[in-house]
């Protein structure tokens, strides 16, 4: 956990649970996700095998701290020896491109992943395929130094983000009929656990507590995998905001019966349009946001827009096991032991019948034409009224 830290209302927080930590040696653990909420458990992630079975399994997960990670994994990798093997900087770029690829093959809608490579990528492309000894090295600790800046700059943009985000919903609707704190909510995990810190939407949840804008954080429990239930629970009840947790079903009738000044959600991947990927049932909170008039804010890092794709019809929505739809992680009541309990009829998930399909997209793609802004690092992004696109790269 992170130290507590006093905001500028004279708050302290709680210390910020974290999703991974990097020791003065360089060794990264992570704390194993499909663990939580019942037990933290760190475990150390030493190869680039390791972080990519970390990621696909989501023992790691969301867009940022799974970009970190993969990055972190190339630092230890050529800490650890491998380094010594290569006799000129091709070597270096020979043998580190595959591990990029497989790297980034890990999970495929998460731009930041992609983007962390790329970043690495650029620097073997700049460097000179011939040399010795000395351009290796040198090249090696570009690649080092550009791998932990990839986790290290994390921390920082999500509190300007959180920031902003607080700011120009606070604006919208702070204040109005003397309202003295928002009801907002927020869909899967994009707190500490889903970033190297502080988070995304969360960031803006916690900004507006910390400012005392905050009235209640509704949060979707986020089937199959849970990341609202087990996590984003995990962290509001840490930071102790006030919190209130509804299952997928019932965005509805919340809206329908509760002022809500704003649905906050993060990111996997925002192409030029505007239109966002991110996790499922994203896109029917905001077909919601807009039958009830309620802003509905995107929050991410510079590093999740994809100004390579125009819409989102081109985004790759990645696909999970159907058979993790099937079950749930918990903890035994009696025994106390965790376990994952089956809630379908066997077959169902796992059989090629007809009768035993499942669905199982792991994000979805909310058009820009529902999305009333897009905030990042560097400012804020409003969708002018009646447009259906929004200039993201105004905010780039
Ligand atoms: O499948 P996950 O848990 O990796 O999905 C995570 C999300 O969709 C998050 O909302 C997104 O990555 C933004 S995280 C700051």
């Amino acid at each position: 956990m992170a130290a507590t830290s006093t905001t500028p209302g004279g708050k302290t927080l709680p210390p910020m649970m974290t999703s991974l930590r990097v020791d003065g040696s360089g060794q990264v653990e992570i704390v194993d996700q499909l663990l939580l909420p019942h037990t933290v458990k760190w475990i150390p992630v030493s190869t680039p095998e390791e972080a990519f079975d970390a990621i696909k399994t989501m023992r790691i997960r969301g867009a940022p701290a799974i970009a970190s990670l993969a990055a972190l994994s190339v630092r230890s990798y050529l800490s650890s020896g491998a380094a010594s093997k290569f006799s000129t900087p091709a070597d270096v770029s020979a043998d580190l491109g595959s591990i990029l690829d497989y790297l980034e093959s890990s999970r495929p809608t998460a731009v930041n992943l992609a983007e962390a490579m790329n970043r690495l990528r650029r620097i073997l492309k700049s460097a000179p395929a011939a040399g010795g000894a000395a351009e290796v090295s040198a090249l090696v600790e570009k690649i080092k130094t550009a791998a932990f800046a990839v986790h290290e700059e994390d921390q920082e943009r999500n509190r300007t983000m959180g920031r902003l985000g607080a700011e120009w919903l606070w604006q919208q609707r702070g204040g109005k009929d003397g309202k003295k704190g928002l009801k907002v909510i927020t869909v899967c995990n994009t707190g500490s656990l889903a970033t190297s810190g502080y988070g995304t939407a969360i960031g803006v949840i916690t900004a507006l507590f910390e400012a005392d804008h905050l009235d209640t954080a509704y949060y979707a429990q986020t089937t199959p995998y849970h990341q609202g239930s087990r996590l984003t629970s995990l962290e509001l009840t840490t930071l102790k905001i006030p919190a209130c947790m509804i299952c997928d079903t019932m965005l509805g009738s919340l809206m329908q019966h509760n002022d809500i000044d704003g649905v906050i959600i993060g990111a996997d991947r925002i192409v030029a349009n505007g239109d966002t990927a991110n996790k499922i049932g994203s896109y029917q909170a905001a077909v919601l946001a807009q039958r009830h008039n309620v802003p509905f804010v995107v929050v991410a890092p510079v590093t999740t827009v994809d100004l390579s794709l125009e819409t989102g019809a081109q985004i790759h929505i990645e696909q999970r096991p159907a058979v993790e739809a099937t079950l749930v992680r918990g903890k035994n009541l009696e025994t106390g032991d965790l376990s994952v309990v089956r809630i379908s009829p066997e077959g169902v998930g796992s059989g090629p019948e007809p009768w035993n399909q499942v669905y199982n997209p792991s994000f979805d793609v909310t058009p820009a034409e529902l999305i009333s802004a897009v905030v990042t690092e560097k400012g804020v992004a409003v969708r002018a009224p009646g447009a259906k696109s929004i200039d993201v790269a105004s905010v780039c």
